[in-house]
């Protein structure tokens, strides 16, 4: 089988060399096309494959439509926003992810932006400590787990709320040393940073609103390391208007980007490209695991991380 690393922000050289491994040892052919510049040299590329490695790259109908022979694409990484689960169940495509390969380096970071912005960007004025601050994670996946582990090592409070599990099972997740939350709004009020772990899905688009982030403390901090689309910019521009203390941190650059940093230069910190899962650990761990799993898939129709409906 012909397997296709494509990935557009390209993996560390170890992972590469880890996955061209996995792949080859179990006898398929393996190619790559890394930091490729358009959509078409994608198409190009997926022409005869049968696997695709991704990251956040795009696959829709017109890339697999390209794809004749294509018949599983993992996601190296958690959230599959990027492809389109529906057409991949049309032409019989397995769709996995590698949920929790990743999750300690978006959690550091997390933390380290958080601890950089209340720092006042390490300009030498005077800053907040984070220790003995309330910390609220919005669901309660693989890395709002790590980030909770980490925060309680600095001494935070740590509250959790999810919309997906029952409050049995968040009470479950003791280990964490989480307290659980009963509703979005609770977790707004009583968290001075707010970190948003959910994945993009029709119900959480425009999730975070005006409403909630108003029932924040006055100098509250809203962390993004899950998706853009997930924020009304529109409503989070107005807080940082009303509130001069109010800071945003994103890893997921806004569309407004340029609106945020001139109105909000020493409130409001972007990384220039998405940099959560960009380490060394990371990019070993999910690139392996994605090429294990397409060996697994094709010796014994291996499916545990599919992520899309059967045709
Ligand atoms: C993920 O969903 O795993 C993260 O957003 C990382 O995405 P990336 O592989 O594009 O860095």
């Amino acid at each position: 089988m012909k397997v296709l690393l494509a990935t557009g922000k390209p993996f560390a050289m170890q992972a590469v060399e880890g996955i061209q491994n996995i792949i080859e040892a179990a006898g398929h052919t393996f190619v790559k096309l890394e930091s490729y510049a358009g959509k078409s040299q994608l198409l190009e590329a997926v022409k005869d494959a049968n696997a695709i490695i991704i990251r956040s790259d795009v696959i829709d109908r017109e890339v697999m439509e390209a794809a004749p022979n294509l018949k599983v694409v993992v996601r190296a990484g958690a959230g599959y926003d990027n492809v389109d689960l529906d057409v991949a169940t049309s032409r019989d495509i397995c769709v996995m992810n590698t949920p929790g390969q990743n999750a300690i380096a978006v959690a550091e970071l997390v933390l380290g932006m958080l601890i950089y912005m209340q720092r006042n960007q390490f300009d030498g004025s005077v800053g907040r400590e984070i220790s003995a601050r309330r910390l609220g994670l919005y669901a309660f996946g693989n890395v709002a787990k790590m980030v909770a582990k980490i925060a309680r090592g600095f001494s935070m409070t740590v509250n959790a709320y999810s919309p997906t599990l029952s409050h049995d099972d968040l009470r479950k997740e003791g280990e964490y040393g989480v307290v659980t939350v009963y509703s979005n709004k609770e977790l707004f009020e009583k968290s001075d940073f707010v970190s948003l772990h959910m994945p993009l899905l029709p119900e959480t688009r425009n999730c975070v609103n005006y409403d909630l982030l108003s029932l924040m403390p006055r100098d509250g901090v809203l962390i993004n390391t899950a998706r853009k689309e997930l924020v009304v910019e529109e409503d989070l521009l107005r807080i940082m208007e009303e509130r001069p203390c109010f800071q945003f941190i994103t890893d997921v650059m806004p569309v407004r980007h340029e609106e945020f940093l001139s109105r909000f230069p020493k409130r409001y910190f972007s990384t220039p490209k998405k940099t959560g899962a960009q380490t060394n650990e990371a990019n070993i761990n999910a690139g392996l695991a994605a090429a294990s799993q397409i060996v697994a898939f094709f010796q014994n129709g291996d499916e545990q991380f599919r992520v899309n409906n059967k045709s």
